[in-house]
C-alpha cells in the first residue's frame, strides 16, 4: 500500500448562494449539491485518482449515509476494509455554503469521525506498517492524530499532518515529529496568534512555527500557489490563473495530491508543484471530490 490515511468523512451538503446571509436572515439558495467530502476522504479519493493505492481508515454512523460513503471510497479503488460503522451515532455530516466569489464556510458535525481512536491505530497495525506515507488532518480525535504519528515514526513512516480544520490545542510537539506540516494561511493565523494578511506577515507566521523545530511546512496560499520552509531555506511556488468557481475541497486536493506524488518520486518541490496544479484545477468544479480530476489534470 502506499498511503494510510487515517481521517475523518463527512456528506457534504453544499449551498449555492449569492451571498453570506447576516445573522437573522433568511436567504434562498439557487442550488444545492449533496456530496461525499471530509478532508481524510477527500485527500484519500484525489490520491487514488492520481493513482496512489490508499487505505482509508475512518468511522461512518449506523444510518442511511454509512454503505454510500464506503462504496463510494471503494468505487475509487480506495481500500475501505478499515472504514467501519460506529453503532447507535450519526454519519459526519458538514453543511456547506459557496457564494458568487467561489469562497466558502463550512460547519461540520463530527458525529462517527470522533469515534475513531488510538485503538483501531493498533488494531489496524499490521495493515498500516505496510504503508510508505501516513497522512492526517484534525476532524478525528486529537489523541488518535498523535497515536498515528507516534505509530508511523516507530515504523519509520513518514507522515503528513495537514492541521484542518485548525485548532488551538494541537500539541506542536506532534506537529515536529511529522516529515511535512501543511496549513492553509487561516490555519497558520490560529496556530500562530499572528496576523496573515501579507507574504511578510506570513513568513513571520510561519518562521515562529519552524522555531518550534517543523521538518517541513509547507503553507498553502490559495491563488497565490504555496510557501515551503525547511530549514533555513524558504521557497515560494506560484499558481497558475485559473476561473474559480468553488474552492471547497481544494486543500484536500493539493494534500492528496502531494502525497501521491512525494510517494512516487521522493521529490519535495516537483510534489509541491503537481500539489498546486491539482488544487488550482479542483476549484474550476463544483463540489470536492466530484471537481478532482485525474493525472490528465497535470499534463
Ligand atoms: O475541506 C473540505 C471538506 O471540509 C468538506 O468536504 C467538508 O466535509 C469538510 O470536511
Amino acid at each position: 500500500m502506499d498511503i494510510a490515511v487515517i481521517g475523518s468523512n463527512m456528506v457534504d451538503l453544499i449551498a449555492y448562494i449569492d451571498e453570506m446571509p447576516k445573522v437573522g436572515e433568511t436567504l434562498e439558495a439557487e442550488d444545492f449539491a449533496m456530496g461525499c467530502g471530509g478532508k481524510g476522504a477527500n485527500q484519500a479519493v484525489a490520491a487514488a485518482l492520481l493513482g496512489a493505492k490508499v487505505l482509508m481508515m475512518s468511522r461512518v454512523g449506523d444510518d442511511m449515509f454509512a454503505d454510500n460513503t464506503i462504496a463510494n471510497l471503494a468505487s475509487y479503488g480506495v481500500d475501505t476494509r478499515h472504514v467501519s460503522k460506529v453503532p447507535g451515532v450519526s454519519s459526519g455530516v458538514a453543511p456547506i455554503m459557496v457564494d458568487k466569489q467561489s469562497r466558502n464556510r463550512i460547519l461540520i458535525i463530527p458525529g462517527a469521525n470522533k469515534h475513531l481512536l488510538p485503538s483501531d491505530i493498533d488494531a489496524a497495525a499490521d495493515d498500516l506498517a505496510w504503508c510508505k506515507l501516513i497522512v492526517l488532518q484534525l476532524e478525528i480525535p486529537l489523541e488518535t492524530i498523535y497515536h498515528a504519528i507516534d505509530f508511523g515514526n516507530s515504523h519509520g513512516i513518514p507522515v503528513v499532518l495537514n492541521p484542518a480544520p485548525a485548532n488551538s490545542q494541537l500539541d506542536l510537539v506532534y506537529a515536529c515529529k511529522c516529515d511535512f506540516f501543511v496549513p492553509n494561511e487561516t490555519e497558520l493565523e490560529i496556530l500562530t496568534g499572528l496576523p496573515v494578511d501579507s507574504l511578510d506577515e506570513i513568513e513571520l507566521a510561519a518562521q515562529t512555527l519552524m522555531d518550534k523545530g517543523l521538518k517541513n511546512l509547507i503553507v498553502t496560499l490559495g491563488e497565490r500557489g504555496a510557501l515551503h520552509m525547511h530549514g533555513n531555506e524558504k521557497t515560494y511556488y506560484p499558481a497558475p490563473k485559473v476561473e474559480a468557481v468553488d474552492t471547497t475541497g481544494a486543500g484536500d486536493a493539493f494534500i492528496g495530491c502531494f502525497a501521491q506524488s512525494y510517494v512516487s518520486s521522493g521529490e519535495i518541490a516537483t510534489s509541491i508543484q503537481r500539489a498546486i496544479v491539482y488544487a488550482s484545477h479542483s476549484v474550476t468544479g463544483k463540489g470536492t471530490q466530484t471537481s478532482y480530476g485525474d493525472e490528465s489534470v497535470l499534463a
